[in-house]
């Protein structure tokens, strides 16, 4: 019997795979290269079941005689570790994104005199559609609560985009683009304290209260399946974070972010213009160790926002500050810095990257804009949070659109400017249409 070499990610098994592994079957016997999380997040987003559960789908299907990890898209390791005598793969691989890991497998093959054998495309049925008609499905609380974390140990960085409503929130559900023949697209969502009180109209001081942002995370889960970090601002008073904690998990939010500031909160934007007290080392690690006592699954993260960069206590005390957050059971760190130049956040994470005890480093890089996602990555940051854009974006446009229709008493000039409604109608998916055409269809 020949050696078979199947890649696959097994999420979503559909009559394409099956007739695939037929084919494969009539050659040899099967191994399939299971993609893990890792490397299926390289390139796409994350699988829906985790690899134990495909492992177990996959390996139970006729004509699989063995299951192994594949740990990145390229094939090539896998493929020098067992040669075999043929790989087998659709055909649909010949052009697009995974053209070049198609070339890597001929190169591998060559080696040894290896085969590669293209099964006819599957019409009428693709991962990519499942994947689709999944999202319009949506998910759950329990499956998006944890999705940060899966992310986290599949993906070498997380990238959040700032929503404050349904609409926000779809544009960051749905934005991709193709950058060096990958899909970019973001992984997760910031519930800003800042956006969300703007877009209500009210400063940000924590008045607008816990229910109401609740309400606007709702909305925004109502359109969307991509994990929710939840800026807590301060965390409130001790016995109302044990509640914030309780509901953000079981609303199905990954993480809530707590800031080492007490009194009135203000935006730490206004840096050191308003008076803002830093709470003690102490009193923040109570909060951290409430909160995690609070917390009902193991998946929900905690994460502290210090605040020594913005407040001038300087680099050696908001190191002393993670140690401690840690030492209390944090599970990030998100560190602030109030300036263009990024000197100190690389520094930070300089020290930091000596740490015995690390925890999941966020960067929030609002002023030090310049900095790009590669280059935090590179000193070691795991989160990027842009954290006010989308706002900071629309309501200015809106500003100007109102003066435009007041200056010229009529919306033809303005009107120019906008994307038409049609297209407004086709940023929101057509659920309802489709609700309508199910009800008709039903026999009365
Ligand atoms: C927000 O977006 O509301 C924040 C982020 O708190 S930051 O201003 O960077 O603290
Ligand atoms: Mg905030």
């Amino acid at each position: 019997m020949k050696e078979v070499y199947v890649g696959m990610s097994a999420d979503l098994i559909h009559p394409g795979h099956i007739n695939l592994l037929k084919e494969a079957a009539k050659l040899g016997n099967i191994t399939i290269g299971l993609l893990t999380d890792k490397a299926i997040a390289s390139y796409k987003r994350l699988p829906y079941m985790k690899y134990n559960q495909r492992k177990e789908v996959i390996e139970n299907i006729k004509g699989v005689v063995k299951v192994i990890p594949q740990d990145t898209l390229d094939y090539s390791d896998n493929l020098r570790l067992i040669k075999p005598d043929i790989v087998v793969h659709g055909d649909d691989w010949k052009e697009g994104v995974q053209r070049s890991t198609r070339n890597q497998v001929l190169e591998a093959l060559k080696e040894w005199g290896g085969e590669l054998i293209e099964v006819a495309y599957t019409p009428g049925i693709s991962s990519t559609e499942l994947n689709g008609a999944i999202k319009e499905i949506g998910t759950t609380p329990n499956i998006r609560l944890n999705s940060l974390r899966r992310l986290l140990n599949a993906k070498p960085l997380i990238r959040v985009n700032e929503v404050h409503n349904g609409l926000s929130g779809l544009i960051t559900e749905n934005t991709q683009v193709e950058k060096n023949n990958q899909i970019v697209e973001f992984d997760a969502m910031w519930s800003s304290s800042l956006t969300d009180s703007t877009a209500k109209g009210k400063p940000d001081i924590e008045a607008v209260d816990m229910t109401s942002r609740m309400l606007s995370v709702n909305d925004i889960f109502d359109v969307t399946t991509k994990p929710m970090i939840f800026d807590a601002d301060t965390g409130g008073k001790l016995e109302h974070f044990v509640f914030t904690v309780k509901s953000l998990e079981r609303l199905g939010v990954s993480a809530v972010v707590i800031e080492d500031k007490i009194g009135l909160k203000k935006n730490s934007l206004f840096g050191n213009d308003v008076a803002q007290t830093q709470d003690s080392i102490e009193n923040f690690q109570n909060k951290i160790r409430i909160g995690k006592d609070a917390q009902v699954t193991d998946d929900f993260m905690i994460i502290s926002g210090i605040k020594s960069l913005f407040l001038n206590s300087g680099l050696n005390d908001a190191l002393k500050r993670t140690e401690a957050y840690i030492e209390a059971g944090t599970d990030g760190i998100m560190i602030h810095l109030p300036q263009k130049d990024p000197v100190e956040i690389f520094e930070f994470c300089k020290r930091y990257s000596s740490f015995e005890r690390k925890v999941a480093l966020i960067a929030v890089p609002s002023i030090y804009n310049q900095v790009t996602v590669d280059e935090l990555y590179q000193h070691g940051v795991n989160i990027v949070i842009y954290a006010n854009h989308l706002l900071r974006a629309a309501y200015p446009a809106m500003i100007s659109t109102a003066q435009s229709i007041l200056t010229h008493g009529r919306t033809f000039e303005t009107d120019t400017n906008l994307p038409s409604i049609q297209k407004v109608l086709e940023l929101i998916p057509e659920t309802i249409i489709k609700i309508i055409s199910g009800f008709q269809s039903f026999p009365c």
